[in-house]
């Protein structure tokens, strides 16, 4: 039988073939426009899990973007993994700020990924994540070193707030039931500090609309006698945080597990250079939260984020206008125990409530989700710990992450089983961003690792 590490090696080319093409097709679920391609890329999937061996793939019709499945059952005795993953990529905007074509995968040396990286939308989150998975299948079936049973379900909504796919999961509890969830869709520490994603944050996502005067006024006639929808927003804005950057919604501390001051020197001891952070951001300092360190503050700390915020002229020159409405969409990150629902109505209460007369504000929620926090003392994480050790040689550790995936909670909801966070990705590889990426090393090294996963579950589970 072949190690994965001599099968990654003969196949490495062709891996990164296979993953180039199916990052050329933009499957981008927030815009309509993309929506056969986003289909295309479903069926691309589904080709991929039968060729690596799975014995039955399907399209789940969903009523937004198809669910993939497959599975491979070899033993109704033995465990299952379940693998979920996400095809469907965030919007590339803003196109100009991109080196090459987002859709037109290019592989370039970077300093911290001098065995090159995959430069595209989705490279990293979550097309080539999800990728290794496919591979590392392929491997253990060619190989015969499929320890377990393993199913696949692919979604392509992840970044519009997975609704359709919490309207599978409830209706598919048989088809999906399984033994553990095992998910790449997070990051590591570094190349050299293999971790494991511990944590995720939860999220409420709002949009605001202020309106003063019913229509855009002449800023000479009127400024100065009514609210400038655009003035009094900022300033609502702007009193959400504190001096000392506290958020200042009321109860919306209520429910934040605050850790023991063991369990934050614990964080403390995952390597960390602030210099570094500084320097790759271009930021002569960072900005957070009193009281908290910069890894605390993305991470188990709470945040509230403006995303976007607009309203008035902003075309070339000037023009003197007080405009009749202003506009933002508003995140706020949470921690495990605070619930999203109620956070969102805090919010909504909050922001009516400090709205001065002489506007009128509305808040429309968007998406939500709960927080997630796994064990460290489950067979999961210690399946997944050995499997690290076996391949790079050292413990990994456990780390809580800033992002959100909010299905995670509802996996354990629905299906009463864990999800194991094994992430491959850089916090620098600009997921989100201009000029994604995902270092090839990274990606056949997600591919060595994952089958060791599989070995020790099964060997934990019976
Ligand atoms: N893969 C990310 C989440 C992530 C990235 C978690 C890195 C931890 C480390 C996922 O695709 C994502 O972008 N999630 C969204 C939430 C969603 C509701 C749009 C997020 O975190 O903004
Ligand atoms: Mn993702
Ligand atoms: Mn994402």
């Amino acid at each position: 039988m072949k190690s994965s590490k001599s099968y990654v090696e003969e196949n490495k080319e062709r891996f990164i073939e296979e993953l180039v093409e199916l990052l050329k097709i933009p499957s981008i679920s927030a815009d309509s426009a993309y929506k056969e391609d986003v289909i295309k890329t479903a069926d691309a999937v589904k080709k991929s899990l039968a060729a690596a061996g799975c014995d039955v793939t399907e399209i789940c019709d969903t009523p937004g973007y198809p669910v993939v499945y497959g599975e491979k059952i070899i033993d109704k005795n033995l465990p299952t993994v379940l693998v979920y993953g996400h095809y469907d990529v965030q919007p590339p905007d803003p196109i100009n700020l991109w080196d090459s074509p987002p859709f037109e995968p290019v592989i370039k040396k970077t300093e911290i990924h001098p065995e090159g990286a995959i430069f595209a939308r989705g490279a990293c989150d979550d097309k080539g994540q999800m990728y290794m998975h496919v591979k590392a299948l392929e491997y253990m079936v060619k190989n015969n070193d499929l320890p377990c049973n393993v199913k696949f379900m692919i979604e392509g909504e992840e970044e519009v707030g997975s609704e359709n796919l919490a309207w599978f999961i409830e209706r598919n509890h048989d088809k999906l039931a399984n033994d553990v969830i095992l998910i790449s869709d997070t990051g590591m520490i570094a190349k050299d500090v293999p971790s494991i994603t511990t944590g995720l944050r939860g999220l409420s996502y709002v949009e605001v609309e202020v309106t003063g005067p019913n229509r855009d006024l002449h800023s000479g006639l009127y400024g100065g006698a009514v609210a400038n929808p655009i003035n009094v927003l900022t300033k609502m804005i702007a009193s959400l945080h504190d001096e000392n950057n506290h958020i200042t919604i009321p109860g919306f501390y209520d429910k934040v597990e605050e850790l023991s001051k063991e369990e934050r020197a614990k964080m403390a001891e995952a390597p960390f250079s602030l210099e570094n952070y500084k320097k790759a951001l271009d930021l002569n300092d960072v900005y957070g939260e009193e009281g908290y360190t910069t890894n605390e503050r993305n991470s188990i700390r709470p945040t509230l984020d403006v995303n976007g915020i607009w309203g008035g002229y902003t075309g070339e020159g000037a023009k003197t206008v007080i405009a009749s409405k202003a506009y933002a969409k508003i995140s706020m990150r949470l921690v495990p125990n605070q619930d999203w629902k109620e956070i969102t109505e805090l919010f909504k209460t909050h922001f009516e409530n400090i709205a001065p007369s002489g506007v009128t504000v509305k808040v429309n929620p968007h998406h939500g989700g709960q927080g997630y926090v796994t064990p460290i003392d489950g067979i999961e994480y210690q399946a997944a710990s050995e499997a690290y050790k076996e391949v790079f040689g050292k413990e990994p550790i456990p780390q809580r992450s800033g992002g959100s995936i909010p299905i995670v909670s509802l996996f354990e909801k629905e299906l009463k089983s864990k999800t194991i966070l094994m992430g491959f990705g850089l916090d620098t590889d600009a997921i989100h961003s201009p000029n994604e990426h995902f270092g090839i090393w990274n990606y056949l090294k997600g591919i060595e690792t994952i089958p060791f996963f599989y070995k020790h579950f099964t060997n934990l589970k019976s």
